[in-house]
């Protein structure tokens, strides 16, 4: 097995076996196998007989680069126990799809071809991600076998409801390709962050001007919701405080949706003195219409002037009354992005600012990757490379976990020397 890699390289390096049982959904799989393989694991298929039937091993051996192994006693396989060695290098098995018959064969602990023997050796998690017809799935045999299975530490992803290949609707659809990847990264990923209470705020505000008009700014909440989602999974407790987004919600998450300015901060102050971590990514309106016009705004004269005022900031009310709190905010700057970052950090008295010059192509706004300089308390800072704002939230969480535990050693000096 690979040593455990934090965030963003969940994958890399990984050893997963990945079978493929007699399934209608085993044409998916391809496409997971391209997923893992471009997160740079290593993917060694093993298909059952039935697989077959459905979907040719060459193509497997395509994606996966990889010979798959369709046969109990192989030719491939010479020197060792194969089954045993695979298994023995395994960080993950995934069974997708995941037949009743194999999910009965597991449950019982059949070793009778090559995928069977090879779950029964294997000491690593086991992930099945079950699709078969609704009677079958909802069938007590099936129900108590999979009861089994999660008993004894098999995680299981789906299956879904929706029309099936058998004509019937139900339960029974294998989960999405995307699901099963997600699920794959969350039981590989170090949960560095459990026991952690994390709140984060994603997206834009808006600030109404009428009944139909508001300000608001070009923020997607996709930084935001990158750090909620890998939090997630590194196994904080998280809060999102989100303003209007066009993104699916993060699973796992508690989601406090807001429109304003006011709202979030109301929403942010309210619980921030429960949290180990608040990380700001929204976008926050510095400024909203002084009034608000319950009726449309009539299009009668030449020039129209709008009072705004202030809207209240949240981050520097929160570093007004910090307390143990870890605080970290964004800078989204169009010019002198380091000295305004500088100004940012010590006047909000944050302990770690994330850079972020919005006028650079790649970075920013509605960009899926994002260019930043990580800015901390202690002068020192770290400017960071173009890359895609999921591995970003895991370089900023590994930066925040990095100064904590500083932070702690520190503390732990200092008592030491004064007693
Ligand atoms: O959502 P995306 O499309 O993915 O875009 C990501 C992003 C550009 C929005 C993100 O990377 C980012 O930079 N977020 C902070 C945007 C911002 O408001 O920056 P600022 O420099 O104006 O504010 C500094 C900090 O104070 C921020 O943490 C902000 O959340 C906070 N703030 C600002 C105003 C206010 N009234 N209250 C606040 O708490």
């Amino acid at each position: 097995m690979t040593a455990n890699l934090s965030g963003e390289n969940t994958l890399k390096g990984k050893s997963i076996i990945l079978g493929i049982s007699g399934g209608i959904a085993a044409y998916k799989v391809p496409e997971l196998v391209r997923k893992l393989r471009k997160a740079e694991a290593e993917v060694q298929v093993i298909m059952t007989k039935n697989a077959q039937e459905f979907i040719a091993p060459l193509t497997f051996q395509t994606v996966s680069n990889n010979p798959v192994i369709t046969e109990m006693f192989a030719p491939v396989m010479t020197s060792e126990v194969a089954h045993v060695s695979l298994a023995d290098k395994a960080d993950l098995v995934v069974v997708a799809p995941a037949t009743a018959n194999v999910i009965a064969k597991f449950a019982v602990g059949l070793a009778d071809d090559f995928l069977s023997t090879t779950v029964l050796a294997n000491k690593a998690p086991i992930l099945l991600a079950p699709a078969m017809n609704v009677n079958m799935y909802t069938n007590p045999a099936t129900q108590e076998n999979l009861e089994v299975l999660k008993k004894r530490g098999f995680y299981c992803v789906g299956p879904g409801k929706g029309e099936l290949a058998c004509g019937w609707e139900g339960k029974g659809r294998m989960s999405e390709v995307e699901e099963i990847f997600r699920s794959i990264k969350t039981i590989l990923v170090p949960k560095d962050l459990k026991g952690k209470k994390f709140l984060i705020t994603a997206g834009p505000t808006q600030e109404p001007l009428d009944p139909i008009r508001f300000i608001t700014n070009r923020s997607s909440g996709k930084m935001g919701y990158a750090l909620a989602e890998a939090a997630q999974i590194r196994g904080a407790e998280v809060t999102l405080v989100t303003g209007p987004t066009q993104l699916p919600l993060p699973r796992g998450v508690k989601v406090i949706s807001v429109d304003t300015a006011g709202q979030m901060y109301d929403a942010t102050i309210k619980h921030y003195q429960s949290m180990d971590t608040v990380i700001m990514a929204a976008a926050v309106a510095d400024y909203r219409p002084a009034e608000f016009s319950p009726k449309k705004i009539k299009k009668e004269k030449n020039n129209l002037t709008i009072a705004l005022v202030k809207t209240p900031d949240i981050l520097a009310a929160m570093g007004k009354k910090k307390g143990t709190v870890f605080l970290v905010g964004f800078a989204a700057e169009t010019e002198d992005l380091l000295a305004n970052a500088q100004q940012k950090l010590q006047t909000k008295n944050v302990d770690l600012i994330v850079a972020n010059d919005v006028t650079q192509p790649g970075a920013g706004f509605e960009t899926n990757t994002n260019i930043v300089t990580l800015l901390c308390r202690n002068g020192k800072s770290e400017k960071l490379p173009q890359m895609s704002k999921e591995l970003l939230a895991h370089k900023i969480l590994d930066k925040v976990i990095a100064l904590q535990s500083e932070a702690r050693r520190q503390k732990t000096e200092a008592r030491r020397s004064r007693n």
